[in-house]
């Protein structure tokens, strides 16, 4: 059994902890947030935040995310009742088209947010994002809205 806490709740889980944590979360812990890709790291679906990191849950490992340390997916973030900025913020600039990429486009700026303080530029949103692909071309709408979250945070 691997301890691993998600979300603000300590869950058992009976998985290899060589598992890669993606499997984890969709599989065990019902978390469909994050998303399976390519499986290699590099498309960014999978993107949570471990210890505010963001994190590609793809190629992280069971037992490099179990506790003491701190996973945070999606559904973590906000509700629909009281969602964080940056899901309102993407829900206002229309920033998801068919969706797949969305949640690990908000994970990743969740951290860039959480380590900026102000005066965030449109380069360091695309800098930051630039290794979460997305397929349908909502780039510019997701730099909005990721500028318009940040603005309400002040940074
Ligand atoms: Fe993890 Fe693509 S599925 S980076």
């Amino acid at each position: 059994m691997v301890r691993l806490t998600v979300n603000g709740r300590t869950a058992e889980v009976d998985a290899d902890p060589s598992t890669p944590l993606i499997y984890v979360l969709r599989n065990d812990l019902a978390l469909n947030g994050p998303k399976l890709g390519c499986a290699r790291g590099q498309c960014g679906a999978c993107t949570v935040l471990l210890d505010g990191r963001a994190v590609r849950a793809c190629s992280t490992r069971l037992a490099d995310a179990a506790v003491p340390h701190v996973v945070t997916t999606l559904e973590g973030l906000g509700t629909p009742e009281r969602p964080h900025p940056l899901q309102a913020a993407f829900i206002a600039e229309q920033a998801a088209q068919c969706g797949y990429c969305t949640s690990g486009m908000i994970m990743q700026a969740a951290a860039l947010l959480a380590e900026t303080r102000e005066g965030l530029t449109e380069a360091q949103v695309a800098e930051a994002l630039d290794h979460n692909l997305c397929r349908c071309g909502t780039q510019p709408r997701v730099v909005r809205a990721v500028l318009r979250a940040a603005r309400q945070q002040g940074a």
